[in-house]
């Protein structure tokens, strides 16, 4: 008896140290499994993938594919790792996310009009008392900046005194359907689901540097099914846009202007491709394989590239657009940073740097010990982002857990704890 308690405590503790960021994407599904190491620093022990076709845009259209999908891409990160995995955080994304700037106002109520935690928490209460129709849930509330009395541009108002105190936040929220369908999935695979976050979101934590969202940049995730993006003004999201076409389309028009099976289609362009004529030598040429029963053929790279460059200009014109109707653009000054797959697709930085006209780089996620060859990938970036605000969140909870039989340890103290934690992983 006293060995099996024993074993439970050790299974407890284990499940506490390890965070699973699960991406459910158009194309793939893609798994990361972190470890709070004995130093307390996070270490990815284990990255599993398999190809999932159970999507359309970023919504679940075939639960089982989903599912099958879901369960291969864990058996493989948890082979890796050692680890067997109960539970995850997951994102969300696509056409159903819609970001939305709100503010909310409160009297200060603390003694000596000094700012609490509790003014804090009903100022961002106040704000995030939006109308939303019946079908949609909120996924984040994200402060931007609190303004105290007329002082604007404050980031933490803790102990500042003031009589008034205002909060500006960006609020995310999706389809009800869609979060539902996709957290059936995972139940039906076998796990639960620790929360749901928005992927560009995580993603954005894994490849922007604090200066880069102070700045106001914007992370462009290219995936299979929906191209995302999210804005960062002055350190915190302000802007999403999604566009309902990624690279399976120009796997697609490759497909059909070339005649050639969906899979040569999907390997040419990856391995010739290009979305940028200026790149192209005219005499480069490119083997194509026939329909069976057909002889391969040779054409001109240049080609590949007249058929490419359209749609993914079509796609980050489409985004573009977005952002001049919102009239956002000129609070783009720390440029663009790619993700996704369609990310490694040649000639891709050219030209969004063309489009939008401003620095654009490609992200890899941030060093955080472990595996890193297997995780430092593009596409990696919103499983490897996941893990992160999932630490985050999970250590944030356990500490509060924690604060009432501290005694000497403050709530603010706590919150320091945390990001003294987070400043040793970057
Ligand atoms: N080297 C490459 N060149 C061009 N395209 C590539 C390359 N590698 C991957 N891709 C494309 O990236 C896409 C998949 O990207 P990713 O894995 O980020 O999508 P996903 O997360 O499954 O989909 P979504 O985010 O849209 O739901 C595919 O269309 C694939 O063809
Ligand atoms: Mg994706």
């Amino acid at each position: 008896m006293g060995k099996f308690i024993q074993l439970n405590l050790r299974r407890q503790l284990l499940d506490d140290r390890i965070i699973t960021g699960l991406d459910i994407g158009t194309s793939k599904v893609s798994v990361v499994i972190a470890e709070i190491n004995d130093s307390g620093v996070l270490e990815i022990i284990g990255v599993g993938n398999a190809p999932c076709n159970g999507l359309r845009r970023g919504v679940v259209v075939n639960i089982e594919a989903t599912v099958q999908a879901i369960i291969k891409a864990v058996e493989d990160a948890e082979l890796m790792s050692g680890r067997e995995i109960r539970s995850c955080f997951t994102g969300i994304a696509g056409a159903n996310i819609e970001g939305i700037n709100s503010r909310g106002v409160v009297a200060v109520s603390g003694k000596n009009r000094e700012i609490s935690e509790d003014d804090i928490n009903r100022v961002v209460e106040a704000a995030r008392a939006i109308a939303i129709p019946m079908d949609r849930e909120i996924l984040h509330v994200i402060p931007q900046s609190f303004i105290v009395d007329d002082q604007k541009g404050i980031k933490n108002p803790l102990d500042m005194i003031g009589v008034r105190l205002e909060a500006e936040v960006h609020i995310i929220t999706g389809s009800l359907t869609t979060t539902q369908n996709l957290v059936r999935c995972i139940n039906r695979a076998g796990f639960s689901v620790d929360g749901l976050i928005l992927q560009t979101l995580a993603s954005s934590k894994a490849l922007l540097t604090e200066d880069e969202k102070e700045l106001g940049s914007m992370i462009i995730d290219l995936g299979g099914g929906t191209t995302d993006a999210l804005l960062f003004v002055e350190g915190a999201p302000y802007f999403s846009a999604s566009v309902g076409v990624g690279g399976i389309q120009v796997t697609n028009d490759l497909s059909i202007v070339l005649k050639i099976p969906l899979d040569a289609a999907e390997r040419i362009k990856k391995e010739s491709g290009t979305c940028y004529l200026p790149h192209i030598d005219p005499g480069e040429t490119v083997i194509i394989p026939g329909m069976p029963g057909k002889a391969p053929s040779e054409i001109p790279r240049i080609n590949l590239a007249q058929i490419m460059q359209p749609r993914m200009e079509e796609i980050i014109l489409l985004l573009r657009e977005k952002i001049i109707t919102m009239n956002y653009m000129h609070l783009l000054k720390g440029g663009i940073v790619l993700t996704g797959g369609g990310a490694k697709m040649n000639g891709v930085v050219d030209l969004v740097q063309e489009i939008f006209n401003m620095p654009v780089r490609v992200g890899v996620p941030s060093s955080l010990g472990g595996l890193t060859e297997e995780y430092q990938k593009p596409e990696h970036a919103t499983a490897v982002g996941l893990v992160l605000m999932g630490a985050e969140r999970h250590l944030a909870g356990n500490s509060i857990k924690e604060k009432p039989d501290k005694g000497s340890t403050s709530r603010h103290g706590v919150l320091k704890k945390i990001s003294d934690w987070f400043k040793e992983m970057f």
